[in-house]
């Protein structure tokens, strides 16, 4: 099965960006590090990065009828992006939402993501991590509902 990974406006800077929050490692890291958990899972990865809320958005959509499941980290657009939401329940397959941060430790509107209401779970605070386990869900959600 084939599982999106989505990641959402200023993850390009990750390891330049408040490294406090977000850590040293970059976003190739990252997807390296997804490639290395999705392998015996049995999933592959269609890792991407955008920017754009309107290219996330179309990303979403191309996932009907392609992919399997979509683990999204919305970034920004998380707190504001009613948008974002409809794509992913228009899309009809389940969604992991996952945060390197923990957001409810922050800035009060952070607390509250659109996106949750889309997702099946929602993973935060736990770094790199967060996509290994969201990949681990995933995979039991596909094989549970196979
Ligand atoms: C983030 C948390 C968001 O509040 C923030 O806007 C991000 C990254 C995270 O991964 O912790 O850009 O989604």
């Amino acid at each position: 099965p084939l599982i999106a990974v989505l990641n959402g406006p200023n993850l390009n800077l990750l390891g330049l960006r408040e490294p406090e929050i977000y850590g040293i490692q970059t976003l190739d890291d990252l997807e390296a590090v997804c490639a290395e958990a999705a392998e015996p899972l049995g999933l592959a990865i269609d890792f991407r990065q955008t920017n754009g809320e309107g290219e996330l958005i179309t990303w979403v959509q191309e996932c009907r009828g392609r992919a399997a499941g979509i683990i999204i980290n919305p970034a920004g657009y998380s707190h504001t992006s009613v948008a974002l939401m409809d794509a992913l329940h228009a899309v009809d397959l389940p969604v992991i939402e996952v945060h390197l941060s923990n957001i409810f430790t922050r800035e009060a509107f952070r607390h509250h993501s659109y996106i949750s209401m889309a997702a099946r779970g929602v993973i935060c605070g736990l770094g790199f991590t967060g996509y290994r386990l969201a990949l681990q869900a995933i995979a039991d959600i596909v094989e549970q509902e196979a």
